[in-house]
């Protein structure tokens, strides 16, 4: 009677458990057969009224069923654990026949790409790299350019003052003083670039901050036209050797005589278009023969030397080669702007 019971006991609680899918369920199972007021537990206290012969084998068996479905349950139990990795590892599956994304590689800056080809151009007419600080002294950026405190042609540059005598360098031409302190008394022939700051307001065709490269060449009987002949050599490198090229009287504190240089507008070929302002020009330069006072302030005799010097802008020729129609995407750090050079 009892063996029958347990008997069916077996098959319905293996029975149950086969269709158990979840580890919540199983617990209820547990409690439902094997707890202290299970089902087999039931069965066994039906042992006490058995005749005492049968008491042993019937014992024997029950345990056996508890054994039996104690490890049913770790095996059911194991088997679920695993089929919810399973599932889990299918939700957040990786393609990994996906190609790779490739790592991107940077490259120069459109600046530093367009400086480095007038370094090219200058190199080959045998003229040295310098460089100077950005933080400048006002009696360099200034004073020994032949602009004592208070003169007019300061507004050119407005200026960012760091104290009474410091500031950020308006323009490259305070490297002249530098390197001709440091040169003295050798013939020069170098150009010096670097980044200037102007007080001004960010608009599309001006930023506060923008590179410029400035020229320098000093010896015995240098004259306007080694100056005409390397500027216009330049230009034409630089911009096309079918440019025109003008030059036009201007004035500087630090050269005498001043000129400036223009090329025919490479946009629309002398025609007249928005950036030469319809004029067929565009103004690329100032320069001129270094001025006496400039000399003797770096410490060489105008009377045993001359030279002359040039300074122009990089971003600006750079927005005219390619047609770029504001300034201010230079230094944005937009990709989608500077991957396209
Ligand atoms: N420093 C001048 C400027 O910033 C350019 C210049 C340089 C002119 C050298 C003459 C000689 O505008």
């Amino acid at each position: 009677m009892l063996r029958e019971e347990l008997a069916t006991l077996r098959e319905e609680a293996l029975a149950r458990l086969g269709e158990i899918a979840d580890t919540g369920a199983l617990e209820a199972w547990r409690v439902e057969y094997l707890g202290r007021r299970g089902k087999l537990t039931q069965v066994l206290r039906g042992i006490g009224r058995l005749p005492p012969e049968e008491r042993p084998a019937v014992g024997r068996l029950a345990n056996a069923l508890k054994e039996e479905l104690e490890a049913a349950l770790a095996t059911r139990q194991a088997r679920l654990e695993a089929e919810a990795v399973n599932r889990a590892l299918l939700e957040e599956r990786l393609d990994v026949t996906l190609p790779g994304r490739p790592p991107e590689v940077g490259h120069l800056h459109l600046s530093t790409q367009t400086l480095r080809k007038m370094y090219a151009i200058f190199a080959e007419m045998g003229f040295q790299i310098v460089e100077g600080p950005e933080v400048e002294t006002d009696e360099y950026n200034f004073q020994l350019l032949n602009m004592p405190p208070h003169h007019p042609a300061r507004d050119m540059w407005s200026t960012f003052y760091i104290d009474e005598t410091r500031l950020l360098r308006t323009h490259t031409s305070p490297g002249q003083i530098r390197v001709m302190r440091e040169f003295r008394p050798e013939p020069i022939r170098v150009i010096l670039p670097g980044k200037c700051y102007r007080y001004e307001a960010v608009t599309a065709r001006s930023e506060f901050m923008f590179h410029q490269v400035e020229g320098l060449a000093i010896g015995h009987h240098i004259t306007m036209a080694d100056l005409k002949g390397v500027l216009i050599a330049f230009a034409r490198k630089m911009y096309g050797e079918e440019r025109q090229v003008r030059f036009r009287c201007s004035h500087f504190p630090f050269t005498e005589p001043s000129v400036e240089l223009d090329i025919d507008c490479i946009l629309c070929g002398g025609e007249g278009c928005r950036v030469c302002k319809y004029s067929g020009w565009v103004e690329i330069l100032g320069a001129g023969m270094v001025h006496p006072v400039v000399l003797e302030n770096g410490g060489y005799d105008p009377s045993v030397f001359s030279g002359f010097a040039f300074g122009f802008g990089v971003e600006r020729p750079a927005m005219m080669l390619h047609r770029i129609d504001d300034i201010r995407l230079f230094f944005a750090n937009d990709l989608r702007f500077l991957q396209q050079f």
